[in-house]
């Protein structure tokens, strides 16, 4: 038995904001943008948009793809570094919204590298209890948590959410998968909290409640760790990068995935990529691009399947499916 994907989906917002746009926002150009991230467009959520609405509409979809009613839910578990409140948890939210009234729920923060947590998370519960059906949802509503004038991050993020209903299965699933963290990094990309209440735990420094990064650093662990922790699960399981049917790396920027299937020596047409209409959606990226592999019938039964991811932490992992 092992924890198998048993049906996906996604939720985009409907507003698309273009590169030209910000142009006018802030002092960069669609070329600039285009050449050095491959991104064209992102969703940026609207009314009733909120990070939990979003993830609960992706669940659906997901639970009608795999003919599981919400009651059937042992466990929803929704990876993200951007719910609209800290307590209760988006995951919370949506059992509710869904009427998953036999489920708990609770969210999980690895950053980019959430989803791969979370379905890590799930694939250890539904071991221990093979009945179990569990929605791993990764939702992101980022562009609350950017600051729209300063122009190296503003430009790279989006929002949206996808989702995955998994059971166990005899001939398929989650074959293996690789996490790692190192929390020393922590400073090359984060988000501080909101500010603190408490005088003596404040921090004069903050710039607030939006994300810090240091680009050019990010993109060279980024591309070295996504390698590495691909190898290390190819090298365990026996098999070389032509064994593997699709890989679909966390979506941060159209030259990092390049740089990454080079190295790995992979095909172009082995490796999934949308960054260029939805940016980078963090926690969502991973589901999101499956739900979309799955739907264009880009995964047959059988095919092997690699996810890697990279966040902040720093956190990543990659993990194999055979599908
Ligand atoms: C952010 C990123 C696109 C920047 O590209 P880069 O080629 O490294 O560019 P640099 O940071 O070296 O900046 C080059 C110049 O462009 C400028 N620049 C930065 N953002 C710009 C923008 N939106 N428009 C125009 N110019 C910009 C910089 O200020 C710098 O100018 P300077 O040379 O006068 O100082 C790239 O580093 C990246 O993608 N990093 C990874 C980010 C990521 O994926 N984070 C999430 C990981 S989960």
């Amino acid at each position: 038995m092992r924890a198998a994907v048993l049906g996906t989906g996604s939720s985009l917002p409907e507003r698309v904001l273009t590169n030209t746009e910000l142009e006018r926002m802030v002092e960069t150009s669609d070329e600039w943008i285009r050449t050095r991230t491959g991104i064209r467009t992102r969703r940026i959520a609207g009314p009733d948009e909120q990070n939990y609405q979003l993830a609960t509409r992706a669940a659906q979809h997901a639970l009608t793809a795999a003919g599981i009613a919400a009651q059937d839910l042992g466990l929803i578990i929704v990876a993200t570094i951007s719910p609209h409140m800290l307590m209760p948890s988006c995951a919370c939210f949506v059992q509710t919204e869904l009427g998953a009234n036999n489920a708990f729920a609770f969210d999980l923060n690895a950053a980019c590298s959430g989803f791969l947590y979370a379905l890590d998370v799930a694939r250890k519960y539904i071991a221990a209890d093979p009945k179990m059906k569990v929605l791993v949802i990764g939702s992101e509503t980022l562009s609350a948590r950017v600051d729209w004038e300063d122009r190296n991050t503003c430009i790279l993020f989006g929002d949206g959410a996808g989702a995955c209903v998994l059971g166990s299965a005899e001939e398929r699933g989650i074959l293996d998968s690789c996490l790692l963290s190192d929390g020393s990094l922590w400073n090359l990309l984060y988000m501080d909290s909101p500010a603190s209440k408490n005088p003596d735990l404040l921090d004069p420094e903050s710039k607030g409640c939006v994300i810090q990064m240091s680009g050019r650093d990010v993109f060279k662990y980024a591309v070295r760790a996504m390698e590495d922790v691909v190898r290390q699960l190819l090298e365990r399981q026996q098999l070389s990068i032509s064994d593997i049917s699709l890989i679909i790396p966390h979506q941060a920027n159209i030259r990092i995935l390049d740089k990454l299937a080079d190295r790995l020596g992979a095909q172009a047409n082995q490796v999934f990529c949308n960054v260029d209409k939805y940016g980078n959606t963090s926690a969502a990226s991973i589901p999101i691009a499956l739900d979309e592999a799955v739907r264009q019938g880009r995964l047959q039964r059988g095919d092997k399947l690699l996810l890697c991811a990279f966040g902040g932490g720093f956190t990543w992992g990659s993990m194999l499916l055979k599908w």
